[in-house]
């Protein structure tokens, strides 16, 4: 496996919303970035991304100066040519959410690529285990997603393929820290921790607008006020695109069937008395 101290080009296939967010990252924390897409257009979009994103960051006190986001811009080839990734150190593939692009990809980036480079897919829900059976190097395929808007959250998913070996696992913590970013792991489950959660709960409240509980605005205000999150399920779900979660929502009802039942554990806690902070015990102790 190529070490992360190896690492000085990365390379980046798709160059949406969160493929030019990973290249704006890994080139603001000094990696050289081939980013990738399939038309000049969407490269031509992904540098405007980043070109905005960037000025938000100088303006907002995040980027020293000018001078840093311009560096950041100048260690990021576009490219249309998937060969171009030949020269990448790592990978991490943020393409369509469909497997069967994500495996024509993979095996791509398995032939252009070198045997030792790791290759890691930002996929949302997709399982990891199967991107990885598109290629020769299984071991060496590592999830790492990221959260939208890539260059303002903090935080990335670390998911573990069946075949994903540990190296490649720390290489994925190691990589997103290098980033400025702080991880979780996640086996390769439906929708991994962020998703399987995140989405009922945005689905939950797309039908309880649908179902005249409240409006739109209340369900919003309503989520934020009572529970402090940033933004309420229906704001959130714009700022994903709907399309995201449609996709990841039927990913989880195929895999997962109807996940609205009160999940056993929740029965078999509050059987045992274990109610929460309340009781000194829930999911977590406290004194
Ligand atoms: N680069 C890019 N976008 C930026 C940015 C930057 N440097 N700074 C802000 N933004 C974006 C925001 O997304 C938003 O977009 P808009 O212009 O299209 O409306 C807008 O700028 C708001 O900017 P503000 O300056 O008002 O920023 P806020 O202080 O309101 O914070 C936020 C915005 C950080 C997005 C905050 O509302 C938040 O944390 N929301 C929750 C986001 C979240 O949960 N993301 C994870 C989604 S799940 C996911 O990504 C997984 C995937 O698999 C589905």
């Amino acid at each position: 496996m190529r070490e992360l101290e190896a690492v000085e080009t990365v390379g980046v296939v798709g160059a949406g919303t969160m493929g030019s967010g990973i290249a704006q990252v890994a080139a603001v924390a000094g990696y050289d970035v081939v980013m990738r897409d399939v038309k000049s257009e969407f490269v031509d979009r992904g540098f405007d991304t980043i070109r905005s994103s960037l000025d938000r960051k100088v303006n907002s006190g995040d980027l020293s100066d000018d001078d840093d986001a311009d560096a950041a811009v100048e260690r990021i080839e576009g490219t249309t040519e998937l060969a171009e990734l030949g020269e990448a150190d790592l990978v991490v593939e943020a393409a369509v959410e469909e497997m069967e692009i994500k495996q024509d990809v993979f095996a791509d980036l398995d032939d252009v690529t070198d045997d030792d480079v790791v290759l890691a897919t930002n996929t949302s829900t997709l399982s990891i285990t199967t991107i990885a059976s598109a290629t020769e190097r299984p071991e060496l395929v590592v999830g790492v997603h990221f959260m939208n808007p890539v260059p303002v959250m903090k935080g990335v998913e670390v998911v573990v393929g069946e075949k994903t070996d540990s190296e490649v696992v720390e290489l994925a913590h190691g990589f997103s820290e290098a980033l400025g970013k702080e991880t979780w792991e996640s086996d390769d489950k439906p929708g991994f921790v962020s998703n399987r959660i995140l989405m009922p709960w945005i689905n939950e409240g797309v039908r309880a607008y649908d179902e005249g509980v409240a409006t739109k605005e209340d369900i919003d205000r309503g989520m934020k006020l009572g529970t402090n999150v940033p933004m309420g399920p229906l704001e959130l779900a714009d700022h994903i695109g709907l399309d995201v979660c449609l996709d990841a929502t039927e990913t989880l009802h195929e895999e997962l069937g109807d996940r609205y039942t009160p999940a056993y554990l929740l029965k078999r806690k509050v059987d045992a008395g274990d109610l929460g902070k309340k009781t000194g015990r829930g999911f977590y102790e406290y004194d």
